[in-house]
Parts: C-alpha cells; structure tokens; sequence
C-alpha cells in the first residue's frame, strides 16, 4: 500500500460554503496561489456548474496552477460534468469530483429517488466523466450514513466504471473515530476491485471529530487521501482541518509512517490569508495556526522551554511559518522593495494597477504607522479597495467626535462610482455612528450579522486594526474586510467593502442541493 497520504483541500469549495466565506475570483486564485506554494496535492477550486461566477473561478486557477491537480464539483448529471471538463480543460492535471447521495434519508426526503435510480445515476456520470477526464472521483454524499450493502453496490459500479478516487464523506459530521476507521475498513474489504482506486475520507466536524475520524479513516480504514480545508473553514462547524491533520501525521510519523508533500512552513501565510479574506478569523488557541499555538504564559513552560525546547514543545513554530513579527519596509522603501516583498510572500498580482494601488496604500500607511510588518503588507493586498473590478463604493474621508456624556457624531465621504457622498450620523458610539452615516446614504437594508475587529500584528496598540462586517441581504450572506491603525475609518472600509460584494451579482446552486 502506498505510504503517500495525498492531501485534498476543498477550502475553496467545501469551506466556501461556510455562509459569509464566499471569495471574489481574485482572492480566490491568490489562495490558490498559496495552496500551489504549499504543495497539495489537489485543489478543489468550486463547483463549476454552480453558477457563471463559479465557473470562471475554476477555469481561472486552472489557467494558472501547474503543480496541483485541480479539481471541480459536478452533481452526477451530465450538464454539471460536462461543465466541470470546460472549465478544467486548461489545467495541466484535471480531476472531475461528481457525487450523489446515498442515505436512505437524502434518496427519499430530498432527492425522491429509488435506489435503482441513485445507482444507475452513479454509474452514468462516472462512466461520462472517464470520457472526459481519467482522474474522476466519486463520493457518495451521506456516505457514512448510508446502508453498507447498497453503498458497496454502488462504489463497486463506480469503480467498475473508472473511478480512480472514492471518497466516503461523513457530511453532517456524525461519525465515531473508531467506527468511522472500521465503515471504510469494511467497504475495502467487501468491494471485490477496492484496490483499483484511491480511497478518500471527507469529515465534517459537527461534534468537532473531523480531525479524529479522518485519521482513523487513514489508520484503520486504509484510506489514503484526506478532504480537508484551511483552518479547518467549512460549513456548521467546518471541515476536517488540513494543518491539524498534516502536522499530526509529521509529528508522529513514528505512529503514521505516511509521507506527505506538503511544505509545512507555508501553512501559517495560507491560514492568515484564508482568515483575512473571508473574515473568519482563528481562534488563539486552534492548533497549529492560533496566535497562542506556540506562546507560553506560565512559568514553568517558559523556563522549561528556554532550558530545552522540546519540554513543552512538540512542533517547532518556524516549521509551520511563524515568524517573530519583523519590521520589513518603511516610509522610505520604493516600489521595487515593495513589489519584492510582495513576491517574497507570494503574493502575486497580474495587475500592475493593482499594485501600484496596494503601493499607494502602503506609501498612506507609512506615514501614519512606523514599522509596517508582513501582516500589514498582506492585509493591503486583501483590502478590496485595491481591487477594482469591484469598487464601487470606497471611502474618501471621514471624521467623527466622541466624548463622555455625549453621544458620537461621524460624517462620511465616500465614492458611489463616480458621484461623492456625504453622510452624517449619531449612534451608540463612533463605530455606529460611521456605519449608519454610510447607510443613511446607500440604503442597502442589509442586516448586520457579524461586526469585529482584530489587531493585525498582536502585542502592540500601534497595530492596525483589521474589521469584518457580515451582511445579509436577501438570502445573501457576505463578508467585508477593512484595515487601518484607525478601527472606525477600519470599520467604514469593511462596510463598505461588505457593500461591494452585495452589489456583484453571482447566485449558486447549493452544492448539498
Ligand atoms: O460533505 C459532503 O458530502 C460533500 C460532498 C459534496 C463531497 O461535501
Ligand atoms: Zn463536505
């Protein structure tokens, strides 16, 4: 049996579908990018079918990564595949991910089909889809949910039919470790040509087992290839995490004795840059990638750890990409120091619009803020004010007074394409004050879901300020992202932000659906 674990992340699918996560094509292919720099080993970069705005995000990462499979979803019908090979046809590797639910309640409750139906189903799109690509997947949705006898049916057809991936996902992350292990286990065992395909495990982490049930899945199932995201960004309670499940099986490769591609040292870039775009931000103790991973408070740790790392240490934190926060550019630096530094941190842009816009920023920024660290470069680049295909609304000025025992005043300039606005207001404080000044003048009507602020470099209030404002507006969620060592002129920017992508259009068909 193989001793490579391959490494599938579905961030910018599976954790898409997080309400509130949904990416523009821009930032999608920067963390694409990111992904390719990490070395997964495929990448799923949507559902083509979906929606238009889909499909040009597959077919623009297809365009670019070269290293990485990429990989789209399709439901098990031939429109959906057929579009999935269009917008993969310019990747150097292609693979079609179709799927169909199983579960006796998914068959009748939701897609009111028999059993024979689900079948013959299965075993027509992957059979189209090997016409169309040889790297085809299969995943029986609610797999593990699903009777055992009818499941190796249909995987045994599937196979048959030339799948070269069959992934078993746990999509309401119900599954036990050990008993997760055994279902793949089982399945291997009683499908008569099991060892003609690559066996995948796809955890959601409901009761947060994802992780667990995924290496079981790999140890007692046999499994050898992980569905995984960034930060573990999923819907309900996300997906399996790719940095959990990739350290784990570095660190005690003594108990997995699997080898993985991945380079470790790029995960801590890919989790901020995943947390900044989205808005979701990672907790201080999450594994692997929160701020306090590798900080030590007590006593005893800190002098245990100065003596010998390894008394309280089991990673080393520059493996996974930490590094101390390091003042790189200043007020002084020009745009080639600027545009390196950018390639430095993979952070590539084919505009040179684009780039001059973040230098502008960082010139703007450098006159207000001394030391300009890694975070804050990063943070310029995924502000989308320097993004123009979408900038609608963007902020000129603003200026708000606040004192004890009086309530806050702010007024507001910003762009609404080319006309300039004004707007004034009171509220509850500064923060409120600005936003509803904003809104008095755009009228969106959007629902504020989520409002909060976060240091992007932490140990120091000269950091900037880093916002995410969540909106819902008609059935929509979207995330907006603003930074700025002021967190109310932070908090317009991501208002206004979460503005602009409420005005581009791009409905999608639930991939559950
Ligand atoms: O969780 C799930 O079942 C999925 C499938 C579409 C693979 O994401
Ligand atoms: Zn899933």
């Amino acid at each position: 049996m193989s001793q490579q674990l391959i490494i599938f992340d579905t961030t910018l699918r599976d954790g898409e579908q997080s309400p509130g996560a949904s990416m523009t094509k821009d930032e999608k292919l920067r963390i694409a990018r990111q992904l390719e720099r990490l070395r997964v080993d495929v990448i799923e970069a949507g559902f083509a079918a979906s929606s238009n705005g889909d499909f040009e995000c597959v077919r623009a990462i297809a365009s670019h990564i070269k290293e990485s499979t990429v990989c789209s979803l399709a439901r098990a019908n031939d429109r959906d595949i057929a579009r999935a090979a269009e917008a993969l046809q310019p990747a150097a590797r292609a693979r079609i991910h179709t799927f169909i639910a199983t579960s006796e309640l998914h068959m009748q409750k939701k897609l009111r089909m028999s059993r024979d139906e689900v079948f013959e189903q299965a075993r027509l799109a992957v059979r189209f889809a090997r016409n169309l690509c040889p790297d085809v997947e299969f995943s029986p949705e609610d797999g593990y949910r699903s009777d055992p006898d009818f499941l190796c049916r249909v995987l045994e057809a599937a196979i048959h039919e030339g799948a070269t991936t069959l992934n078993i996902p746990d999509t309401v992350g119900y599954a036990i470790p050990e008993l997760y292990g055994q279902f793949i286990r089982t399945l291997r065992e009683r499908i008569p040509n099991s060892d003609k395909a690559v066996w995948s495990v796809h955890c959601h982490n409901d009761l947060g087992m994802a992780v667990a049930n995924s290496l079981a899945g790999v140890m007692i199932g046999g499994a050898r290839q992980v569905e995984c995201t960034i930060n573990g960004l999923g819907e309900r309670a996300g997906n399996c995490s790719l940095e959990e499940v990739v350290m784990a099986v570095k660190t005690r490769r003594d108990y997995f004795g699997l080898d993985v591609r991945v380079d470790t040292s790029q995960i801590v870039p890919a989790s901020r840059m995943v947390a900044q775009t989205t808005g979701f931000v990672v907790q201080p103790n999450k594994a692997v990638v929160g701020a306090n991973a590798f900080a030590h408070a007590s006593g005893i740790h800190q002098d245990g750890v100065l003596k010998a790392r390894d008394t309280y240490e089991i990673m080393r934190a520059e493996d996974v990409g930490w590094s101390a926060n390091k003042i790189v550019l200043g007020k002084l630096s020009g745009r080639n120091a600027f545009k390196q530094r950018l390639q430095e941190l993979g952070i590539e842009s084919d505009s040179e619009a684009d780039i001059n816009a973040a230098f502008a920023r960082f010139k703007d920024l450098a006159d207000r803020k001394s030391d300009i660290f890694d975070e804050d470069i990063i943070a310029l680049m995924g502000d989308e004010s320097v993004t123009h295909e979408q900038e609608h609304f963007r902020l000129l000025s603003l200026s708000q007074h606040s004192e004890t025992g009086e309530r806050p005043r702010a007024r507001v300039a910003f762009a609404s394409g080319e006309q300039e606005l004004h707007a004034e207001s009171d509220g509850n404080g500064p923060v409120d004050a600005s936003l509803k000044a904003i809104e008095s003048m755009v009228g969106s009507g959007a629902e504020l879901l989520l409002y909060s602020v976060n240091a992007i470099t932490s140990g120091s209030t000269e950091s900037q300020g880093e916002v995410t404002v969540r909106l819902q507006l008609g059935g929509r969620v979207v995330n907006g992202v603003g930074a700025d060592p002021d967190i109310i002129v932070a908090s317009a920017k991501a208002y206004l932000a979460a503005l602009n992508k409420l005005r581009s259009k791009g409905e999608k068909v639930a991939a559950q659906g």
